[in-house]
């Protein structure tokens, strides 16, 4: 388990990092006005929208809508984890990342040590290998098969493909020259030991394929056999450093690239390799597994458009199915999944070799859209013809959908199943009286539309004008608690009541927050989404009327919530006696409202 990074460092992080300097060693700023700008690196486009502000140390695009703290923008730009954007940062910094009590990623300066030094022997293992195809005595039938497969030897070079020797001890011998070296081979899974305590390579005679992990570094090995008896494939069963289901083969590869377009998701290394032969430099293959969720979530941090290639067969299908069901969680607006499906009997690598790479990137292009190939597998199962195969239908779809995490996303999928329920006008209504009804105040603001730089001028309601005046100016929590107490407002129902409660509270015991270190506090909190959406609001108000706008929009809430309050009590006054407490706060209430 990772140890928790203390909040406060994080705080004091933020607190002495420049954003603007941070965004212009990568994306060339340029001053306009209070606020720097810069055409967007997460979207194409020819003029600037791209706006980094110094004050708020947050950035945000207002044509795709992406935004963020400096933290938010190593992980999109630079493509790290959230762990590894503060390990940069403080780095940058010269600070060491505590870890809270109890379990640190590394319990201790010994662990980190044995994790650098097993990416170290990984690393020269890899160099052995490819030593080993031009060096080793049945090194030329491997280069043999390799030439008889297609591969050229820049290929082979760049992709470091090795060879392991037929011995028993190749690697052993080699790298195993005291005990603890021994141990650690054995950690790795690079060496075997058998019940008797013998000890022997775990890869013989193979075609050897090194993976590399987010950050470059080899952490396993896929092993193809040439001839004779065995799997096709071996690969590196799991440890400490190698955990398949988060690894891609080709993946660290992929990302090299800038302006990365799309990713393509494919079954073999030996289809990665051959697309990059034929310049097609974005594919990536799982490593013998199903794509999980934890793929897809990493396929789409920076990724507009992901491809998932199969073969078009009933496995094939199926496989796509799973990886429907794997990507749905993870689904957030502005990707775009589509589905690929070869002839029957071919997979990429034959594919591209037998048509050339415009051809195959023609059929990326006509690639199936999710919902389609969505529906269309689901109609297949059920038949809409009838009620119960709608009301089967529906049963099937909703689940997933629900699931999906963008909710344009979701909006498109549920529109869609509508229509083939035949709902579509109840949906539509249904959907109108909800965004009619979201005042006095749904943090979410309604409906935001992207269309093409335009940026959402919709009203906000005082909530919401409360919950976005607190993200830009967090001392308001302070200034104004003499007169703005959430709490007041608790039982009024009021939606996104909570939201500012808890924004608010974060505000007032942090004064000297900025826009970045209160949504840092909210990164990980089921509220993030909708504050994110907030910010990207316009709301035209003056920094030197933000206080009396917050106040007011306050006082509207709690006269609001008064009136209704007393409009309950009244009513329930004419059918029976009120206690002597409620009279009491009708009274109370009653009066503030005169005199307010
Ligand atoms: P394929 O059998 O489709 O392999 O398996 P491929 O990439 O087309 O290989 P070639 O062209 O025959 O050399 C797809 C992937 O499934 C995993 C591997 O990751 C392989 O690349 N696999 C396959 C295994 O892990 N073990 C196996 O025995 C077979
Ligand atoms: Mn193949």
């Amino acid at each position: 388990m990772a140890g928790k990074i203390p909040r406060e460092f994080i705080d004091d992080l933020l607190a002495r990092t420049d954003i603007v300097e941070i965004v212009d060693s990568r994306v060339r700023l340029k001053k306009a006005g209070k606020n720097y700008s810069a055409c967007c690196p997460f979207h194409d486009e020819k003029t600037p929208s791209f706006t980094v502000s110094q004050d708020k140390q947050f950035y945000h695009c207002f044509g795709c809508g992406e935004h963020g703290n400096a933290i938010s923008f190593l992980m999109d730009y630079d493509r790290l984890e959230f762990v590894e954007a503060i390990e940069e940062l403080a780095k940058m910094h010269g600070l060491e990342v505590p870890r809270e009590q109890g379990s640190g990623r590394f319990t201790s300066n010994k662990e980190k040590q044995q994790n650098e030094s097993d990416f170290q022997l990984m690393e020269k293992v890899t160099r052995f290998f490819q030593h080993q195809l031009k060096h080793h005595a049945q090194g030329s039938k491997a280069v043999e098969y390799l030439k008889q497969r297609g591969l050229s030897g820049e290929i082979v070079k760049q992709w470091e493909i090795g060879y392991a020797p037929p011995d028993w001890d190749a690697v052993l011998k080699t790298f195993g020259t005291d005990n603890a070296l021994r141990k650690q081979l054995l950690d790795l899974k690079l060496v075997n030991q058998n019940d008797n305590g013998k000890q022997y390579d775990f890869f013989r005679d193979r075609i050897m394929f090194p993976i590399r992990d987010k950050r470059g570094r080899v952490c396993g090995f896929g092993g193809r056999i040439m001839e004779g008896n065995g799997p096709k494939y071996l690969n590196s069963p799991e440890t400490r450093i190698f955990h398949k289901g988060y690894e891609l083969f080709g993946y660290y590869q992929t990302r090299q690239q800038r302006n990365l377009q799309r990713i393509m998701v494919v079954e073999g290394y030996m289809d990665v390799v051959a697309l990059s032969q034929y310049g097609i430099q974005y594919a990536t293959a799982a490593l013998g597994t199903a794509t999980t969720q934890d793929h897809m979530t990493m396929l789409m941090r920076g990724t507009q458009e992901i491809v998932c290639c199969y073969d078009g067969d009933r496995a094939g299908r199926d496989a796509a199915w799973r990886a429907v069901e794997n990507a749905l969680p993870a689904l957030k607006d502005g990707v775009q999944l589509k589905f690929l499906f070869l002839p029957d009997g071919e997979d990429p690598d034959t594919m591209v070799r037998q048509i050339g790479q415009e051809a195959f990137e023609e059929m990326v292009a006509r690639a199936t859209p999710l919902s389609t190939f969505f529906f269309d597998a689901l109609l297949k199962q059920h038949s809409v013809g009838t009620p119960e195969g709608k009301i089967a239908l529906k049963s099937a779809a909703q689940p997933l959908i629900d699931q999906v995490a963008g909710e344009q996303q979701k909006l498109m999928l549920s529109e869609e199943l509508s229509k083939h329920v035949g709902e579509y006008d109840r949906f539509k209504l249904d959907r109108d009286i909800r965004a009619a009804n979201a005042s006095p105040g749904s943090a979410a603001p309604r409906q935001q539309k992207n269309d093409g730089g335009n940026i959402n001028k919709t009203r906000l309601s005082p909530i919401s004008v409360m919950i976005r005046l607190l993200l830009e100016h967090p001392s308001l929590a302070a200034e104004c608690s003499d007169s703005v107490q959430p709490e007041f407002l608790n039982g009024s129902g009021i939606a996104g009541l909570n939201v500012l409660q808890d924004v608010f509270s974060f505000c007032a015991s942090h004064p000297q927050a900025k826009t970045a270190q209160v949504v840092e506090n909210f990164r990980e909190h089921p509220y993030s989404k909708s504050l994110g959406r907030l910010l990207v609001q316009e709301h035209f108000i003056d920094e030197a009327d933000a206080q009396r706008v917050f106040r007011d929009c306050f006082a509207r809430l709690l006269d609001w919530h008064f009136d209704s309050r007393i409009d309950q009590l009244l009513s329930k006054s004419r059918i029976q006696a009120l206690s002597s407490d409620e009279k009491q706060e009708l009274n109370m209430l009653m009066r503030e409202r005169q005199s307010s």
